[in-house]
């Protein structure tokens, strides 16, 4: 057992602190209130080998380790889960899965601008009829010989004004159950595809969520991710990796709002001393830490799974379900900590708060992680 970070590790790390200090932090709550996308930000993410972290380099990746990529999501997350939430889904369930189970023509063509961040990915699973249910999937994608028919709704989507390249789950066969379900690429302007309105959403709100509708879409059979029939398993192997990338969002927003309630209790007075002289603040910092370091832990350690090529989906679903529940009570404890001040935006806790909410909801509730986790231990 080694605890220490490469070199190498600690300089990527470093990196995404300075730019989440220098870049995120300056407008993160103007964008957080006008609901204002983050594209500058994105653009220097891209520049920074950020976007396709994990891809090889032959396809325009940085060809770093899973480890690094939890480095890098929990710095950003501590500033801004709206800019990080976009590295995730681009790392982890876009690129990751072209590269993973994508034909070469592919790679070439949607892969490589993808990990260079040349252009922007969004992962299509969710609908309005089948979230966590996700074999219920209600967008059709007929077969019509030489191109898929596709028609449906798909509901919020990260990513999904700016993306360029959809990877979208439809139902081709309903007899076959999960087995009759395709994972398709679809590219933004094709005919019949067209995205809704921006939610307007409680946390990561730079983060652009909308829906997704596509009426008679002519998907290229050559666009289908793997075998006919792939593409459930395409998305429970993509969701294994993605739930790394939000575990690590999920303990940066934790650790943001730690290490504010941290400082603002040692500046703070009241009863003659700082806050951090009380033992009632002390105890809420000793919980915040211990509970932040666990799941620090958890993240790692399914990062290192995954880059030693072991199975790695029970490891990520316990690092996002206690990862999620370390934000939610980190964030609340963090706002208790800077009383009135924690609930006006100039402090920063009160959207991380809502910002946390997330994590415990997309890419699987609490409660799909703990059936993934359970099936395992009963497998
Ligand atoms: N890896 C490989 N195969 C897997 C798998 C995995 N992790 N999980 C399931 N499978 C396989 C099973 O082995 C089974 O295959 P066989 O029949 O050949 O054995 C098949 O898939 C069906 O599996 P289940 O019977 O377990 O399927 P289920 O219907 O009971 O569902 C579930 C399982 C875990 C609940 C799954 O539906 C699930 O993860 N749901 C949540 C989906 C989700 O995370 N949605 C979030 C949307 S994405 C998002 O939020 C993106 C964003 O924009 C941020």
């Amino acid at each position: 057992m080694y605890f220490e970070l490469s070199e190498e590790q600690e300089m990527i790390r470093k990196a995404a602190r300075d730019f989440a200090q220098n870049e995120l932090k300056p407008g993160v709550i103007e964008r957080d209130e006008h609901q204002k996308f983050p594209a500058e930000q994105v653009k220097m993410l891209a520049e920074l080998g950020f976007l396709g972290m994990m891809v090889d380099p032959k396809y325009n990746g940085s060809g770093m380790d899973a480890v690094s990529y939890v480095l890098v999501m929990e710095e950003l997350s501590k500033i801004d889960a709206s800019a990080s939430v976009v590295v995730s889904v681009n790392n982890s369930l876009v690129c990751f899965g072209l590269e993973a189970y994508g034909s070469e023509e592919q790679k070439e063509k949607y892969l490589k601008p993808l990990a260079s961040g040349e252009k922007i990915g969004a992962f299509c699973l969710s609908e309005p009829e089948a979230g966590s249910d996700a074999t219920s999937q209600r967008t059709t994608a007929i077969d019509m010989g030489d191109h898929y028919l596709l028609n449906g709704v798909k509901n919020w989507i990260t990513n999904g004004t700016t993306a360029s390249t959809y990877l979208v789950i439809a139902q081709t066969d309903k007899g076959k159950g999960h087995r009759g379900i395709n994972a398709l690429i679809v590219e933004k302007g094709m005919e019949g595809f067209t995205q809704g309105p921006k939610e307007n959403k409680l946390g990561i709100r730079g983060s652009d969520t909308c829906s997704l509708m596509f009426n008679d879409v002519k998907v290229p059979k050559e666009n289908r991710i793997g075998e006919d029939g792939f593409g459930f398993k395409f998305a429970m192997k993509t969701l294994d990796g993605g739930r790394i990338g939000i575990a690590a969002q999920a303990l940066g927003i934790a650790a943001g709002a730690y290490e504010l309630a941290l400082n603002y209790s040692n500046e703070r007075k009241a009863f003659g001393k700082p806050l951090s002289n009380h033992q009632a603040i002390q105890f809420k910092l000793a919980d915040m830490a211990t509970e932040i370091e666990a799941a620090r832990l958890l993240c790692l350690k399914a990062a290192w799974l995954k880059d030693q090529g072991l199975p790695y989906a029970q490891a990520s679903s316990m690092a996002k379900l206690y990862a999620s529940q370390t934000a939610m009570k980190t964030t609340v404890e963090a706002v208790q900590i800077h009383g009135g001040y924690g609930f006006v935006k100039e402090y920063h806790v009160e959207r991380l708060m809502r910002d946390a909410k997330i994590t415990q909801i997309y890419e699987g509730t609490s409660e799909i992680q703990k059936i993934v986790i359970s099936r395992e231990l009963l497998r």
